[in-house]
């Protein structure tokens, strides 16, 4: 059985395809085994409450000093023995020690085609008002490893979406979440599952 741990931000829908997709089955051998927000608000912790999925929140603004944040987040991560860690929206730069004691172990899902319209600043609508200002006629989504870079690691999966005439943020937003992220998150986990012993 691969654990995962989901860290969220905010409305938790690529979590939401998560819980679907090991309820319906095309996620196999997998267990959600806690998820965990920077943000005490965040819908993401009703939606894997409602599911019995252990859900806390870890918040920067609880702590005195960012050192001191990484090492309760860290610790709030280590206490559940996760075989992978997924960043599903997840808005906060993680511990560097973090990631060099979870490497190849920690996923990403970024709402474009890395390299495009990625790093530091790129992130939610923000990404998807570059490409539209840019002109593009396809972007999508992608899922990576993470590394101490931002949307730096090995590329996973990525899977593309057209732009249509008249698109404004929003609209490409979604279209990316429901045609992109929601499809190759839980297949990329899927995938990561089955070669788990
Ligand atoms: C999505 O655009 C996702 O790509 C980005 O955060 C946004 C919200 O994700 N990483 P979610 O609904 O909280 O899963």
């Amino acid at each position: 059985m691969l654990r995962i741990c989901v860290c969220v931000s905010g409305g938790g829908t690529n979590l939401q395809a998560i819980m679907d997709a090991i309820d319906n089955g095309s996620i196999t051998n997998t267990q959600i085994v806690r998820v965990i927000s920077n943000n005490k608000g965040a819908h993401a912790l009703e939606r894997a409450k409602s599911k019995g999925i252990d859900a806390i929140a870890v918040s920067p603004k609880d702590y005195d000093s960012r050192e001191l944040f990484n090492s309760a987040f860290l610790s709030a991560v280590d206490a559940v023995s996760p075989d992978l860690v997924v960043l599903a929206g997840f808005l906060v730069v993680l511990p560097p020690e973090m990631i060099r004691k979870y490497e190849g172990r920690i996923i990403n899902i970024h709402p474009s085609l890395i390299p495009s319209f990625c790093g530091k600043g790129y992130y939610g609508l923000k990404v998807h008002e570059a490409a539209l200002a840019r002109g593009v006629k396809v972007t999508g989504a992608t899922v990576h490893y993470v590394d101490e870079g931002t949307d730096t690691g090995p590329i996973i999966c990525q899977k593309a979406v057209e732009v249509l005439e008249g698109d404004t943020p929003e609209i490409l937003q979604r279209r990316v979440m429901e045609q992109a992220e929601w499809v190759i998150l839980p297949q990329a986990i899927d995938e990561i599952a089955r070669r788990h012993q």
